[in-house]
């Protein structure tokens, strides 16, 4: 076996301490060269980083451009939630986009059992959104069906962004469905009107293009749907976000469950 050339014997001579400096005169002519490679794996990555070519990435730009706003803002409005839902949160079912998400942040908190509905096919869930599949605790499902669950599963149900992608014939049927499987209640997060949505290449993934309604149509579609609005949980909601600063950055509803 050959002796190995360079920095290994001077380190131990040396004690570690002028390993840099030794290894600097050596590596010296490599440095320019390494700076411009660096330089330019950079600018390349700076380049391409909008356009979702590197691996995987789709999901996560597409987060932030809004598909999953609403998502998001539910993991943000947990502590609000359990500050106005008490005892109601101990049995959550989301529904809606990465759910996975929102799952693994309320099984964070204590006395909160969570389960997920994912209603669209995700090409890459990580290692641990698998898991979480694999034990049933997530599922995909198409809500324009009846969920795969018993009446009264669930002491309240949160859903975000899903709702946007249906049309009144589909939320006509989903609606009171999220409804039947909560004990407690309903809590609805969705777009405000304008905000920016999932971009025409990409609507294939949700059926249709994201539609934004107002709170007024909201209001008339729960009266239409015998669906009403729980205002005690909405002054809970309220009075805690102030308390603690929150400020939804969507529209968030609130429905008692059917008695
Ligand atoms: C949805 O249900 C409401 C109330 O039952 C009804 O008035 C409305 O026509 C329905 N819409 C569609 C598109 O089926």
């Amino acid at each position: 076996m050959s002796r190995r050339p360079g920095n290994f014997p001077s380190r131990r001579d040396n004690g570690g301490a002028f390993f840099a400096f030794n290894g600097k005169s050596r590596n010296a002519p490599y440095f320019p060269i390494f700076l411009i490679v660096l330089g330019a794996l950079l600018i390349f990555a700076y380049l391409y980083r909008g356009s979702g070519e590197f691996g995987g990435n789709k999901w996560a730009l597409s987060r932030i451009e809004g598909d999953f706003a609403c998502t998001v803002e539910v993991q943000r409005a947990i502590p609000v939630l359990k500050k106005a839902y008490g005892d109601s949160m101990r049995k959550v079912l989301h529904v809606g986009p990465d759910t996975c998400s929102v799952v693994s942040k309320l099984l964070k908190e204590e006395e909160t059992e969570a389960w997920g509905v994912e209603p669209y096919d995700i090409e890459d869930v990580d290692g641990h959104c698998r898991a979480l599949v694999q034990k049933g605790t997530v599922r995909f499902a198409d809500i324009k069906f009846p969920l795969p669950y018993r009446p009264k599963s669930f002491s309240l149900v949160i859903v975000s962004d899903a709702l946007d992608y249906l049309s009144p014939r589909y939320l006509n049927k989903t609606l009171p469905d999220l409804a039947r499987v909560s004990i407690e209640g309903l809590v609805i997060f969705t777009g405000f009107p304008g905000q920016h949505r999932a971009k025409v290449a990409e609507v294939s993934k949700f059926g249709r293009a994201a539609k934004l309604r107002s709170s007024t149509w909201w209001a008339r579609y729960f009266i239409q749907t015998s669906l009403e609005e729980n205002e005690v949980a909405l002054k809970k909601f309220e009075h805690a976000a102030a308390k603690k600063s929150y400020n939804p950055g969507c529209q968030v509803f609130h429905l008692k469950a059917y008695n």
